[in-house]
């Protein structure tokens, strides 16, 4: 029983103490180590689900040897430029990368390989699910807990170069079908409306 206890104790104090751990991460203080290129140029238009992409990845040569020793997982992320995020509290960026709503697409996770200096380069077509919208490429540097280690883009640090956009053939469908909602829910509230004008109506009459 008490061995029991103590498991469970020592299991909720790995689990805190690994979601600080996770937690701690902020955008600010981590290394721009990746040399990140992508093949679209600046203001290209892609459609998604048809369109493809290259990108490749590195780390920075001109950096200490040993920089990537911790190194285990490259992921690479769609981005919204900040033209995209003004007014959508849902793409916003924070710092605590645990909250940053910036990066939400992941294109490709590959394992690094530190004794592989290589530059890599992956293709790919843009996913259906990418919305429209305007974006640059940024790839994380991840150890073998999953912690962001360094990080590398496709655009200056203000985020202003290098950006292109991604134009969803099902966006269309997406807003179409808000309309409508907005409109069967627009004829319900009249109806109510209208019913309960008819009641008092009725009530006043009586
Ligand atoms: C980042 O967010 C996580 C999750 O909400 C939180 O636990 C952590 O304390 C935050 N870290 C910082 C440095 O703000
Ligand atoms: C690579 O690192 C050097 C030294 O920190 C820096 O001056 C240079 O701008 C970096 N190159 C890229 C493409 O980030
Ligand atoms: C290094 O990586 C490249 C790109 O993925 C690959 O083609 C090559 O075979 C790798 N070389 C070694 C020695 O693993």
């Amino acid at each position: 029983m008490a061995e029991r206890g103590f498991l469970l104790a020592s299991l909720l104090l790995f689990c805190c103490l690994a979601g600080t751990c996770y937690g701690i991460v902020l955008f600010s203080s981590l290394p721009r180590t990746l040399v990140v290129t992508a093949s679209p140029n600046q203001g290209q238009v892609l459609v998604a689900g048809e369109d493809k992409i290259t990108v490749t990845w590195g780390v920075n040569q001109s950096l200490p040897a040993g920089t990537d020793s911790a190194y285990k997982t490259i992921k690479v992320k769609f981005c919204y430029a900040p033209i995209s995020q003004v007014d959508r509290a849902w793409r916003k960026t924070v710092d605590n990368i645990s909250k940053d709503k910036t990066c939400q697409f992941l294109i490709v996770s590959k394992p690094y390989d530190s004794s592989n200096k290589t530059v890599q380069s992956f293709e790919l077509t843009v996913q259906r699910d990418v919305p429209s919208a305007t974006y640059f490429v940024r790839a994380f540097a991840y150890n073998s807990e999953n912690v962001e280690l360094g990080y590398g883009q496709t655009t200056d640090a203000h985020k202003t170069t290098n950006l292109f956009e991604v134009q969803s053939i099902t966006g269309r469908h997406v807003s179409l079908d808000i309309a409508s909602v907005c409109f069967s829910a627009f004829s319900v509230l009249s109806l109510l409306v209208f019913f309960v004008a008819e009641k008092k109506r009725a009530k006043r009459s009586q």
